[in-house]
């Protein structure tokens, strides 16, 4: 080897290097889409350091999300959840591997107040800035917790905005079998829980009021749902639940006339209830025997219900794995942020200065 080589090698061992992509990189992540500001912090893919969900009240008095409130309401906590998730995870600002942040789809004025944070900061960082699908977080919310939780699987997300039914044979990869025609699941939930005067969001207190009820008091339609359907058919995967809705509010006024609302609400809740989870929880039990794999994922709100994830599993049978997130999170969270945002870390994509929020992001990886 000659003096001149040993020189030059010399000089390449001095050169600076680009630092290793760290192993279990800490991701900071904030959620702002929708009504619930949250930051986490998470180490690799299962290690929630701290996480802050701070849901905005203010809604309730119009029985729905309001935009504009929802914007100002972020712009008024971010900061401090962002602090509160670092507090509580023992991390300083300069510590964090990588920012992340939902981009969309979701309220824009809302998107924009965590992902402009989650910018200036990488940028103020000089580290990586990961935008994330909402609905794909949603994907990976329960794997966050429970690692047995990796494709293949089926996946129901049932929130407030969406429903959709997707197969999913390996991350990144989304095949679209269903969704809704008109509201999502959720959105039923809360239309239904104001129609019966019970408050917002509608899920949870419906579930509350349908427990002293009974499902098969009052017969609600199955929308979309019949025996003679085939793979194949438009409605086979498909979702619709304003017929539903409608037909509750049909039943509603007809119980007033009668001076008998009240007494019944709760046989009203419990009917309703069962109707949607009958067609969510048939629709995924399709998928199941059409891709031959018995384990189903939920994500989204409305994974939270008892009836949907009791009526799935007892579908699935013995051998069938269900796994659905914990209340945490399954409604809106900052930790599955954290969680999908690594996934495309790991693959090594990054955002530009030139990143947006966008109401109507297009979900990655999806094929219909
Ligand atoms: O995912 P999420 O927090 O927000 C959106 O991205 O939309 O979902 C909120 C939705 C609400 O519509 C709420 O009524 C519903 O999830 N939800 C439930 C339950 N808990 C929350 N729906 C049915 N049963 C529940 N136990
Ligand atoms: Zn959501």
């Amino acid at each position: 080897m000659s003096r001149m080589t040993d020189q030059a090698m010399n000089a390449l061992d001095d050169a600076p290097r680009p630092a290793p992509a760290p192993a279990a990189p800490l991701v900071l992540a904030l959620e702002s889409s929708c009504d619930e500001t949250s930051a986490a912090v998470l180490r690799g893919e299962h290690e929630v350091l701290g996480h802050i969900i701070l849901s905005q009240d203010i809604h309730r008095l119009y029985g729905g999300v309001v935009p504009e409130l929802a914007a100002r309401a972020h712009i008024q906590t971010v900061t401090d959840v962002v602090d509160g998730a670092l507090r509580e995870a023992g991390i300083d600002l300069d510590q964090i591997d990588v920012f992340a942040a939902t981009a969309g789809p979701g309220l824009i004025g809302a998107l924009l107040v965590g992902l402009t944070w989650a910018k200036a900061a990488a940028y103020a960082a000089g580290k990586p800035l990961i935008p994330v699908h909402h609905m794909e977080a949603h994907l990976f919310s329960v794997n966050v917790e429970e690692p047995r939780a990796e494709p293949p699987f089926v996946a129901l997300l049932v929130s407030g905005g969406h429903t959709m039914l997707l197969w999913v044979p390996e991350w990144g990869r989304y095949r679209l079998l269903g969704e809704t025609r008109d509201d999502a699941a959720g959105e039923a939930f809360d239309k239904v829980a104001k129609i019966l005067g019970l408050g917002y969001p509608g899920g949870p207190v419906i579930q509350r009021t349908a427990a002293s009820g009974d499902p098969d008091a009052f017969a609600l339609p199955r929308p979309l749902l019949a025996r003679n359907q085939q793979p194949g058919d438009r409605d086979y995967y498909d979702f619709s639940f304003s017929g539903l809705k409608t037909a509750v509010l049909n039943q509603v006024r007809a119980l007033e006339e009668e001076g008998r609302l009240v007494e019944a609400t709760p046989d009203l809740a419990a009917s309703f209830q069962a109707a949607v989870v009958d067609v969510l929880a048939a629709k995924t039990l399709r998928a199941v025997a059409e891709f031959d794999c018995r384990r189903v994922v939920l994500g989204g709100g409305v994974a939270a219900s008892r009836a949907l994830r009791d009526r799935i599993a007892a579908g699935l049978g013995p051998d069938g794995e269900l796994y659905a997130p914990s209340p945490r999170l399954a409604t809106d969270n900052a930790a599955m942020i954290a969680r999908a945002a690594l996934f495309h870390y790991h693959r090594g994509e990054r955002a530009g200065l030139d990143l947006t929020a966008r109401a109507d992001l297009p979900f990655p990886g999806l094929v219909r």
